[in-house]
């Protein structure tokens, strides 16, 4: 959304230096086992795979401790078809590869790119002898390991019945989990509890193994495939992958050649190494879009909360929110204000009445009466503001794919390239799972079709993310996490104050979140018990802490105006040239720097839970020898997110690369810095 072009084509001209070397490989045979070793590029982690009674398997060391025990690989196909044992090796491939690429957008401008990497090409020793094909990747910061079934006479069309991948943990480590509810679009809380203790959960699962070692299990490049769950087996550490099914109980409709989504182990020594783990990324594809010059971010404003605190409908009616004057009033404002966009929603047939059971109701080209699209569009062109456009489905995907091709052409006509998508229905068509391999191809469709239209795409009620914003880098950000809008209405009060000191170490590793940030009036006088449960300060830190490349600042508009915090949100980008994480306990605080991709400005956000904190924050990544100001909005005094969340103070000090700033924090506060050479 923002208008800088040159920046990005500049990104898109980055140099590669790929290396493909001959990597030494060691193998060890018993008459049961054989086995080789891989190391990452700096030997700290290694991983043994190979077969064992015929039995695929792979073992995780780092720092020559055991992380993940002897773990078993493979599928059962339809109809109890095991294809998990009966393998022999037939033979070994290796390589090393380095590359560093630079992201259109993100949350550092280069990512390095550096693993040696293993293939095992398998057999079934009797019977069909079908052939599978292991492949894993040893980073310095983890590993991702794939199944490839490639083109052979006795395996063609199949049907994954369940995938019987492993991750043996050792002990009983502490993780962040969710639960896998499929009617609920990964909007939870998380809880902290030992593995053994966990039903079926959702991915990314992190876990604490020891104060010095994180670990996240998740997948990458989920492609025609099912989401990937997570059950320990039978009350042990071993958890086993616990495919999102279709409504017939089947998981995968496959045909070789096929390949399955990466499985992915990051390991850090700190929970900020884990916010740093580019393995996401690096397991996806480069990108399919070649020139990406209209893909810019940004921060937008919404006729949005004021329909979630009820002063507005999405329905028509004597509350509609999106009106011609309403949006033209949001226009001037993000005008006046330096935003880059405006969302609006409620603007298309099919909001009155049960629009989420009825979501073929939904019509995306036709606008209602009191909305002038045309007009609208016309007039943010004209102050330089994109709308984005907004489609909710109600899950109706099919109604959907038959208007995507007419709509996205009408707004690219109209000058609206990006588009916030929403699915909220339990099923989708009232039938499949979000997250199961009918929803992975519809979300793919999706981005697809938008990528031709040149739109942007930020999706609600998501599958969860798995790095596709590397190949299609029009895929800006999603939902998938209990947002900022339960402050408006959710039944148990609101999102509690850990809960965004947690989010970025769990949902946060899978990709950016639409979490919308950004609220200045925290109470809801339709449901007095649920307000946001932040200082205002904490508000501010967290347009830092939450990467986004689309952002929001949540609030209606009056509601800014005439607020010295709104500074901050003003000038707070939203693409970042780098990140560092200069001090996180995960459900406790956590400080995130990040320097923008168009200044030298740094962006610090700093967030606490219920607790009061005083925390220190050394400057170090700041440029030697040379002299900033550090503008603090923190909290004031007897600053607390229960009792008294509004008072914030800006204190404005000169410092260096050598300062130590002291942070006090309130109970549910925070402090946002903008430090700038002087
Ligand atoms: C849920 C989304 O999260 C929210 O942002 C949106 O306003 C509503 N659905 C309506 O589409």
């Amino acid at each position: 959304m923002s208008k800088n072009n040159n920046e990005i084509s500049t990104i898109m001209r980055n140099t590669r230096c790929l290396i493909f070397t001959f990597f030494l490989l060691v193998t060890f045979s018993c008459a049961r086992e054989s086995k080789t070793v891989v190391t990452s590029p700096d030997g700290k982690i290694k991983v043994e795979a190979g077969i064992e009674d015929g039995k695929p398997f792979y073992k995780i060391e780092k720092g020559n401790k055991t992380i993940i025990e002897k773990s078993f690989l493979g599928f059962i196909l339809k109809g109890n078809d095991a294809f998990n044992k009966d393998f022999g090796i037939e033979s070994i491939e290796s390589g090393s590869f380095s590359e560093k690429w630079n992201q259109p957008w993100g949350e550092e401008i280069t990512v390095d790119n550096t693993y040696n990497e293993m293939t095992f090409h398998l057999a079934e020793k009797s019977g069909l002898k079908r052939k599978l094909i292991l492949v894993f990747r040893v980073f310095n910061d983890g590993i991702g390991f794939r199944y490839e079934f490639p083109t052979q006479p006795n395996l063609n069309d199949f049907i994954i019945a369940d995938e019987t991948t492993e991750f043996a943990l050792v002990g009983n480590p502490l993780t962040w989990s969710i639960p896998t509810n499929h009617t609920n679009y990964f909007e939870h809380l998380y809880k902290k509890a030992p593995v053994t203790s966990l039903d079926t959960v959702s991915t990314p699962l992190t876990m604490e193994v020891n104060d010095s070692l994180y670990l996240t299990i998740h997948e990458a490049n989920l492609t025609d495939y099912a989401g990937l769950n997570l059950t320990p087996k039978q009350g042990s550490s071993t958890l086993k992958a616990d495919l999102t099914p279709w409504s017939t109980g089947e998981k995968v409709f496959a045909k070789t050649p096929f390949k399955s989504p990466w499985r992915t182990v990051i390991l850090a020594n700190s929970p900020g190494g884990l916010m740093l783990s580019r393995i996401m990324l690096n397991l996806n594809e480069p990108s399919k879009i070649s020139d990406t010059s209209w893909i810019q971010g940004g921060r937008y404003i919404g006729i949005w909360w004021g329909m979630h605190m009820g002063a507005y409908t999405w329905a028509q009616g004597p509350k509609h929110g999106a009106t011609t004057a309403n949006t033209i009033r949001y226009i001037d404002f993000a005008a006046k204000h330096g935003f880059q966009g405006v969302l609006v929603e409620g603007w298309n047939y099919g909001w009155d009445g049960d629009w989420s059971a009825n979501g073929d109701q939904f019509n995306f080209t036709k606008a209602y009466p009191d909305f002038d699209i045309r007009m609208i569009a016309d007039y943010a062109a004209k102050k330089k503001i994109k709308i984005i456009g907004h489609n909710e489905t109600g899950g109706a995907t099919k109604n959907y794919e038959s208007q995507m091709d007419s709509a996205f052409a009408m707004y690219s006509k109209l000058g609206i390239n990006c588009v916030k998508t929403g699915y909220v229905n339990p099923l989708l068509d009232h039938k499949e799972q979000h997250a199961s391999q009918y929803g992975v191809r519809h979300y793919r469709k999706v981005i697809e079709t938008a990528a031709r239209y040149k739109i942007m795409i930020d999706n609600h009620e998501p599958m969860m993310p798995t790095g596709l914003q590397r190949t299609y880098p029009n895929l800006m950000s999603q939902e998938g996490v209990r947002g900022q809008e339960y402050d408006a209405w959710s039944p148990d009060g609101g999102n509690p104050p850990d809960h965004t000191t947690i989010i970025p170490f769990t949902r946060g590793l899978a990709g950016p979140m639409d979490f919308t940030p950004g609220t200045y009036k925290f109470e809801n006088p339709a449901m007095p018990a649920t307000h946001v449960h932040t200082t205002l300060a904490k508000q501010l830190a967290l347009a830092v802490v939450l990467f986004s490349p689309v952002q929001m600042a949540s609030d209606m508009i009056e509601n800014y105006e005439g607020n010295p915090a709104f500074e901050f949100t003003t000038s707070c980008p939203t693409n970042w040239a780098k990140t560092v994480i200069p001090a996180a306990v995960i459900g406790d605080y956590l400080i995130v720097a990040r320097k923008d991709r168009k200044s030298d400005n740094w962006f610090v956000g700093s967030i606490t839970d219920e607790n009061a904190r005083k925390l220190s924050l050394p400057l170090t990544f700041l440029d030697k020898n040379t002299k900033y100001s550090a503008r603090i909005f923190k909290d004031g005094r007897q600053a607390n997110y229960k009792t008294n969340p509004y008072p914030l103070d800006i204190e404005v000090l000169e410092v260096t690369s050598g300062s130590t700033l002291q942070l006090n924090l309130a109970p549910g506060g925070g402090s946002a810095i903008i430090i700038t050479k002087i």
